[in-house]
């Protein structure tokens, strides 16, 4: 088995992770997206600019975007569902702009009412705002293992929105699985063709949601094809609010410790991560996916003399 020396872990639990929760108050979400800021991620997912009504968890978006200690070493992405959000989110110091669409017409009609056709015309838009603006985009394909509305998605049809959101000036195509439907053959299947079919300089990621336990295994089976990019949220938290049964990304404490186990570095501080993951079940107010939270880490280990003398 061949593995990368380097991944490159994308934090998207203050906006993926906060999105089916109850409003966290500005300056809580602040203090965890300063907390991540100072673990050695290099990118942090920090809000969504979708309409208050339709989203109430981020109607803070544009001061959150404001109130960030920001560390420089850091990239602070915000995504938008459509134009307006786009411009809402260049008017703020974002510096990566990400923006959704759905592989599958049903899920886009749920999630942003329109068809996929118009909402990349949304994109057009809202990426040629974010090149005036000199800030890059990150555009993510939702659905993109399987629609909860439609089933099996085309490979085809993914790589048709890849290339047009490549030549609408993309500079990194990030293949979600939403819902959890993805499996490691799949993701093998899937990833060869996107990347074969965008160019060099196109950047590529990964998105999994850990809804029915492959998560992990996905990541083992994208490294094995060469993708060295995967979102994760800050304990496990997340989902898709126009997706039944929707669950979790997986956790960024499980992924960089499974990393690292490997001997694959990320750049994170995994002691620093562990206290943002209790951080973000504090401010939800209720237990969190990680796995790392409640067994911890590997080389955590027991004191058996102590253990013993309760025991034996
Ligand atoms: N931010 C603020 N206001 C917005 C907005 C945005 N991003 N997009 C639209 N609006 C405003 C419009 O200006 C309009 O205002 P008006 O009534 O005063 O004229 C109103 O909201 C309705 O606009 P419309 O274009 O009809 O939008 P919509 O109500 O059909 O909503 C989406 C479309 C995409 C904005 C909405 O479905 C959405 O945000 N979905 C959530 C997507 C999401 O975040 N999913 C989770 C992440 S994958
Ligand atoms: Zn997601």
């Amino acid at each position: 088995m061949k593995y990368p020396e380097l991944v490159d872990v994308v934090e998207v639990g203050p906006r993926d992770g906060l999105q089916l929760e109850a409003f966290v108050p500005t300056e809580r979400k602040l203090e965890l997206i300063n907390l991540l800021s100072q673990t050695g991620l290099s990118r942090i997912e920090a809000t969504t600019f979708a309409p208050p009504k339709a989203v109430p968890p981020f109607r803070d978006a544009a001061e959150v975007m404001a109130g960030i200690t920001r560390n420089t070493a850091v990239k602070y992405m915000a995504l938008a569902p459509n134009a307006v959000g786009a411009q809402r989110a260049l008017a703020t110091n974002v510096d990566v702009l990400s923006f959704v669409l759905s592989a599958s017409e049903s899920h886009n009609q749920a999630n942003v009412r329109m068809s996929v056709a118009e909402s990349m015309r949304r994109f057009e838009a809202a990426a040629k705002m974010a090149r005036a603006a000199g800030v890059p985009v990150r555009a993510y394909i939702s659905t993109a293992f399987g629609c909860p509305f439609e089933g099996d998605v085309p490979v085809e049809r993914l790589v048709r929105i890849a290339k047009t959101y490549e030549d609408l000036g993309a500079s990194e195509v990030t293949v979600c699985d939403t819902t959890g439907m993805a499996n490691p053959r799949q993701v093998d299947n899937v990833m060869v063709e996107v990347m074969n079919a965008l160019r060099p300089g196109t950047a590529v990621a990964l998105h999994f949601h850990d809804t029915r336990a492959a998560g992990m295994a996905n990541v083992l089976a994208a490294m094995q094809v060469g993708v060295t990019t995967f979102d994760a949220s800050i304990g496990g938290l997340g989902g898709c609010p126009f997706a039944p049964g929707a669950t979790g990304n997986i956790a960024t404490e499980d992924l960089v410790h499974l990393l690292h186990e490997m001997g694959i570095e990320t750049g994170v501080d995994l002691d620093k991560l562990v206290p943002c993951a209790r951080l973000v079940r504090e401010l939800v107010g209720h237990e969190v996916p990680s796995h790392i939270l409640k067994a911890g880490k590997r080389c955590d280990l027991f004191d058996f003399a102590a253990w013993r003398a309760q025991h034996l």
